[in-house]
């Protein structure tokens, strides 16, 4: 699957360049194609200690403490090692996707927040992906169904 990196606010899409970004509005063509703009691990079976630092843990909740009716949570957090968030290096935001359809992000100013998020899904089933950005080390996915 292609991804689509905006040039001006970092956000990604799969597939195509939208004709706006959802984020910051600028027109498709401040899009690039960036096949490897996520990072992934070299050996996915054997993590190192920045692997573990970035990559999203997901947890989807089928129940929501504060909206009724079926809400579910996806709640993400980065990374299993949590990372740091400190003025020089932090995770900037976290963007969510169903289906590879972006819905929702989560920024984070590093003096007041943990690196992590949660959203509550209207939808019932698919598949929840996030992308964390590092301002150091950049952008790492993980995915999980709902
Ligand atoms: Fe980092």
């Amino acid at each position: 699957m292609k991804t689509f990196v905006c040039t001006v606010c970092g956000h990604i899409e799969f597939d195509a360049a939208p004709a706006n970004c959802p984020i910051c509005g600028v027109p498709q063509d401040k899009f690039q194609e960036k096949s490897d703009a996520i990072k992934k691990p070299a050996d996915a079976s054997n993590l190192t200690e920045g692997d573990k630092k970035h990559i999203p843990v997901i947890l989807v909740e089928k129940k929501c403490g504060l909206i009724p009716d079926g809400c579910i949570d996806a709640h993400v957090k980065v990374g299993a090692i949590t990372h740091v968030m400190q003025e020089e290096h932090y995770i900037a935001f976290i963007d969510f996707y169903v289906d590879k359809k972006f819905v929702t992000r989560s920024y984070f100013r590093p003096a007041a927040v943990n690196p992590a998020a949660v959203v509550h899904l209207k939808v019932k089933s698919g598949t929840l992906t996030a992308i964390e950005n590092c301002n150091v080390h950049g952008y790492w996915m993980s995915e999980a169904k709902i």
